[in-house]
């Protein structure tokens, strides 16, 4: 059943169908952020993933994922640093670039970096345009409630789609004090619910919720016109991002809890690189049909 308690399209094999991507390959162009209002009246739900270069980003576009996300999370899961906060504006614009270069069908959406948006609504804008006009994504997502409405104003004012971004919001987690999950109790919950309207009544097209409890996503969902894209959020939700890394199984160590790991990646090319050094080792490698004459 969908959240709004319709079934979903199913299609030939009686496996739900991805309308909201076969849609968009039907008239050879991107997903676009008012496919994405349908999808939710229709109360067909979608997934996002996120991708940091051109060659992962072009698999997931075939593979029917309607909307990606440069997500500052390039900055601990391929750039190597330790959190988002380092990663900078150049950094996501290359990584964006190589993103939208990559997929045809995909709206891309960037993350404006820590630092980059929070001082004024100008700032914003600036930094906002620099990525539609470099990097060629689709939307921008920046991180907070009430406090940056008026730099979402601002965007979609200047043609900007906007994701928004509540809950648990990495960049700020020096002064959360961890990633923990947040909106418990009745106080937090209030504050939470009236962020998402508020970010919704600023023009974003939707809203990530991340790490908050699953009764309080599916409020959230029931109460907003503007799809919710969850992330340890539960099942109600519009929408499911996840890091590419946890999902294929990249990320070493143990997954997050709100992650699944649909393939171990890291396995694989743990093996193949294995393979690979013996093969060179023992002469097996390049053979006859690997050389030229
Ligand atoms: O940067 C990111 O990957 C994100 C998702 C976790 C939503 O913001």
């Amino acid at each position: 059943m969908s959240i709004s308690g319709t079934v979903p399209p199913a299609g030939a094999s009686g496996e739900p169908k991805l309308t909201l991507y076969n849609g968009s390959t039907g008239t050879g162009r991107r997903v676009t952020v008012r496919d994405l209002a349908l999808a939710k009246q229709r109360g067909e739900r979608w997934p996002m993933l996120t991708a940091y270069d051109a060659m992962t980003a072009g698999v997931f576009d075939e593979a029917g994922i309607p909307v990606l996300l440069v997500g500052d999370s390039a900055a601990d899961n391929h750039l190597g640093y330790s959190n988002t906060v380092p990663v900078t504006v150049e950094e996501l614009i290359t990584l964006s670039a190589a993103v939208v270069r990559g997929t045809s069908r995909s709206l891309i959406v960037a993350d404006l970096p820590f630092g980059s948006y929070q001082s004024s609504p100008r700032q914003a804008l600036e930094t906002g345009t620099r990525f539609l006009k470099e990097a060629g994504v689709g939307a921008v997502k920046l991180e907070g409630g009430r406090r940056v409405v008026h730099q979402v104003e601002a965007l979609v004012q200047a043609g900007i789609p906007v994701m928004a971004h509540i809950g648990l919001t990495p960049q700020s987690v020096n002064v959360l004090g961890g990633y923990r999950v947040q909106g418990r109790g009745d106080e937090e919950a209030e504050r939470l619910l009236a962020d998402a309207k508020a970010l919704e009544a600023a023009g974003a097209f939707a809203v990530v919720l991340e790490l908050v409890p699953a009764e309080l996503a599916q409020r959230v969902t029931e109460l907003l016109h503007i799809p919710t894209v969850g992330i340890g959020a539960g099942a109600g939700c519009d929408a499911q991002v996840q890091v590419w890394t946890d999902m294929a199984g990249m990320t070493p160590g143990n997954a997050p809890k709100h992650a699944k790991k649909y393939a171990d990646m890291r396995g694989v090319l743990t093996e193949a690189a294995r393979a690979y050094a013996k093969d060179v080792v023992s002469g097996a490698f390049p053979t006859a049909e690997n050389s030229f004459h």
